[in-house]
């Protein structure tokens, strides 16, 4: 193993697990449309080498979905929507100091 520091300042997960509907979970409740919105934004602003957009797995707090955690900032965003697309970007100016 080799140990680095992270090469971005932010690293936006937006959750996308599936239960297929058997038990509330983000990637049933999400717009599967939200990370490339979000990565165009990034992308738009250029804050692409220094703000990372990925899909994960299950956070642990499916209940409160659809979830993005952004680190190392360790900011929770829960119940997103398309629409809150502005804000998040306003929220990751804040994280890289924009
Ligand atoms: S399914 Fe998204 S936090 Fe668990």
């Amino acid at each position: 193993m080799i140990k680095k520091e992270s090469p971005y300042k932010s690293h936006l997960f937006i959750c996308a697990k599936s239960r297929d509907g058997k038990r509330k979970s983000c990637g049933d409740l999400g717009n599967p449309e939200l990370k490339s919105v979000l990565k165009d934004a990034v992308k738009d602003r250029g804050w692409k080498g220094q703000v990372r957009v990925s899909e994960s797995s299950c956070l642990g707090v499916c209940e409160a979905g659809p979830n993005i955690m952004i680190y190392p900032q360790q900011i929770w965003l829960a119940d997103v929507s398309i629409n809150d697309v502005p804000e998040i970007m306003n929220t990751l100016e804040e994280c890289i100091g924009e």
